[in-house]
């Protein structure tokens, strides 16, 4: 027997209704064949027809051509996704330069198909379905009858998940070449309220801080134009209500899944109406579309959550672990890993790092990642990008030599990777030159004194790709760490013609998704850690290629704090790697105890980035018992329920909790950032427990029940030291 359909249509009031236990979002088919919103939220039964947009009158809004109806607008109603062009004087979702220069497109309801499960997006990362009776997808096609241009706008529902996905495909049905300059990939209306949004920005060492604001009249906008998600804005915002906070109250998650350049647009008009879109920044973006041609903005992913943010970054963590994530190592405990990186820099050969190896292997660690500076001839980071074969001075037996050391010591082996740049000094530069983005007759401009490839021309990925297979082909690898390092600028390609130049960076992301593709597909069995300097491309699209992600260049424990707060709003843990660097901290400067380092990092995907063999015996000790410890609470951490409970950035507290997949076991870490000299006691109370079932605290022994724990809280132990931390396990007891 077929399951229920989660979409409707009401071929009477010429409304759609996709549902589900827990949300409705409703939209209808308007006068002129508008596509208009009616409701997104909490689940409704059936939906009556009584939020049609109410008419009115309203000077200087202008009404549909060949109307005498005064009180319907475009300007004022609430829709689905508008055009330049069509008397809408809003922020516009798309924009289309017509054959006559023109950028006018009228866009009205042409047909619709509901179909079982969610089909694949071409060439782009995205959400999918394991069978087709997970979600269903309903496809609606708009046209502009002059240009014959349609609009595809796709809107997936889950059936068990409170999650819409969006996209939107443009089709050119006509007879004329046209050029896109702007396709969000959604965009909705809300009715007027009392709404706030709340985005991701930073910087590198310093990213996705949780900034909430009113929205207030006018338009935010939200966006990178680094050609990259960016460490400065984050492609993710929420929108909530004023009295929403991490327990209670509504919040609307909206992720792209997309790894270029993104802008979010928020506004509020003069009647206190909201409008949100996002999708590809259309800054510098100008595509060319062909009669019969098609183009495809990525996806957005909508969750909707009436239990605080708590609730919004669950149901989107437990999206992205088990429907963007794939591969072997989707759902796998992730090894503890120790990188070079923070330990020798690029100061290193092989003699150097045994010693580092074998300490590894005493301490109970699982892999070594060997970080940047073991290829070309590579000693700072001036040359050899682009040459991805072993500098032979620091491994002069080759890297399959330090590859088998390892495995000899019953370690993994990792290794980094810089794929998409190009060194001046490199011998792929002296034989290409035209490989690297850069506009004729202009000297490009150096970050970190590197370059970037062209990755949307395919001679390009192909040589990388080659390359890449070499190393893999002749040495055993079991993890692969793809950075980058800078942000794109000298955009132009010398692949495509002057009108097309506008497309560039957007075939950047493209070829770099192909690659991705094909080199994920080939080499099934390595774990990939994306990176860009820490967290510039932490996004939904590279968690589809790479379940993990390098959070921040930023290792100080305290400022990990907020990193990673920030960064679990919109990421499941398990794809938030973070490791113990040495105290004090090479990036802040700040001292801080092995312990505290320790509990932040095991709040991730956890591994170490210092010197082993610089530690005291003391010290080493005390690194066997967090790794053992670890090993215990792997599984919760990487996959059982996580809730953020305080704050960092608004106290001088921090804590957050996990609660295990069989809801048996509790781990909550708490943090006191400065200490004080007569503090307040301070009460802690948990979250996401059973109430009627009472938990034992594991260390102290003492039993309170979960209703307490949540109602009354308890009180926690003064600690008269700055960055305290205190991990705490509880366990349900058995009736
Ligand atoms: C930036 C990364 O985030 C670091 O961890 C390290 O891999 C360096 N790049 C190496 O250049």
């Amino acid at each position: 027997m077929s399951k229920a359909d989660l979409i409707t249509f009401d071929d009477k009031q010429q409304t759609f209704h996709l549902h589900n236990d827990q949300i409705s979002y409703v939209l209808g088919i308007e006068d002129g064949g508008v596509l208009a919103h009616l409701y997104y939220g909490q689940r409704i039964n059936h939906y009556h027809g009584q939020l049609k947009n109410p008419r009115l009158d309203r000077g200087f809004s202008g009404n549909l051509p060949g109307s005498d109806d005064r009180t319907y607008s475009l300007d004022t109603i609430l829709r689905e996704y508008s055009s330049a062009g069509d008397g809408d004087y809003r922020e516009p979702a798309m924009i289309v330069r017509q054959s006559d220069g023109s950028r006018s497109a009228m866009f009205s309801y042409d047909k619709h198909t509901i179909i079982n499960g969610k089909p694949k997006l071409n060439g782009l990362p995205a959400a999918y379905t394991q069978t087709k009776d997970e979600a269903q997808t309903l496809v609606i096609e708009l046209v502009d009858k002059v240009s014959q241009l349609k609009l595809a706008l796709s809107y997936t529902i889950y059936r068990n998940r409170p999650v819409v996905t969006r996209s939107v495909q443009v089709i050119n049905g006509g007879t004329e070449t046209v050029h896109l300059e702007k396709i969000a990939s959604m965009a909705i209306d809300l009715p007027a309220g009392d709404k706030q949004v709340i985005s991701l920005p930073g910087a590198h060492v310093n990213e996705r801080h949780v900034d909430r604001q009113d929205i207030s009249f006018g338009t935010k906008v939200f966006q990178s134009r680094r050609g990259t998600t960016s460490h400065h804005m984050n492609n993710f915002i929420a929108l909530v209500d004023c009295q929403t906070t991490e327990q209670e109250g509504s919040a609307i998650g909206l992720s792209l899944v997309y790894s270029g350049n993104h802008k979010e647009e928020v506004s509020k008009d003069p009647f206190g109406t909201y409008r949100i879109s996002m999708g590809i920044n259309d800054d510098q973006f100008d595509w060319l579309l062909v009669p019969n041609d098609s183009f495809q903005a990525p996806e957005v992913i909508m969750t909707y959550s009436n239990k605080g943010l708590n609730g919004m970054s669950q149901a989107l963590a437990d999206l992205l672990q088990n429907r963007v994530a794939r591969g072997k190592h989707q759902k796998a405990l992730r090894p503890i890993v120790v990188n070079n990186w923070e330990a020798t820099f690029m100061d290193f050969d092989e003699a150097r790092l045994q010693p580092l190896v074998d300490d590894a292997k005493d301490l109970g660690l699982e892999m070594f990642v060997l970080d940047d500076g073991w290829f070309g001839h590579r000693d700072n980071d001036d040359s050899s990008l682009g040459d991805w074969h072993v500098y032979q001075q620091k491994f002069p037996k080759g890297l399959q030599h330090f590859s088998d050391y390892i495995h000899q010591q019953g370690l993994k082996f990792g290794i980094w990777f810089e794929p998409e740049m190009i060194s001046i000094d490199s011998d792929l530069y002296r034989q290409h030159p035209e490989y690297m983005l850069r506009v004729p007759n202009r000297e490009p401009s150096p970050a970190r004194s590197q370059f970037v490839l062209d990755m949307g021309r395919k001679e390009v990925r192909e040589n990388i790709h080659q390359q890449m297979k070499q190393v893999l082909d002749n040495c055993p690898i079991d993890y692969i760490k793809w950075d980058m390092n800078r942000n794109l600028s000298d955009i132009y390609s010398n692949d495509l013609p002057a009108d097309q130049q506008g497309e560039v960076m957007h075939r950047y992301v493209l070829g770099f998704y192909e690659l991705l593709e094909e080199l994920t597909t080939e080499y099934p069995d390595i774990l990939w850690e994306g990176c860009s300097g820490g967290g510039g491309r932490f996004d939904t699209g590279m968690l589809y290629y790479m379940p993990q992600s390098w959070t921040s260049d930023n290792t100080d424990a305290v400022a990990r704090m907020q990193i990673q707060y920030g960064t679990s709003l919109a990421y499941p843990i398990s794809s938030m790697t973070s490791h113990v660097s040495v105290s004090p901290n090479q990036q802040t400067g700040r001292f801080t105890s092995l312990k505290t380092r320790g509990a932040v990092a095991m709040s991730g995907v956890f591994g170490y980035e210092l010197d082993l063999t610089q530690m005291t015996e003391d010290e080493k000790q005390a690194v066997k018992e967090q790794i053992a410890f670890y090993k215990e609470i792997r599984p919760i951490i990487q996959y059982g329920k996580f809730s953020r409970l305080i704050n960092p950035e608004e106290t001088n507290f921090a804590a957050w909790m996990f609660v295990s997949e069989n809801q048996q076991d509790v781990v909550v870490f708490s943090f006191k950032i400065l200490s004080e000299a007569q503090p307040a006691y301070h009460v802690l109370k948990l979250t996401g427990l059973m109430p009627n079932k009472e938990y034992q605290n594991i260390e102290t022994g003492q039993i309170i029940g979960g209703d307490e724990l949540m109602t009354t809280g308890f009180y926690e132990e003064v600690s008269f030291e700055d960055f305290a931390s205190k991990i705490y396990r509880f366990r349900i007891v058995e009736e």
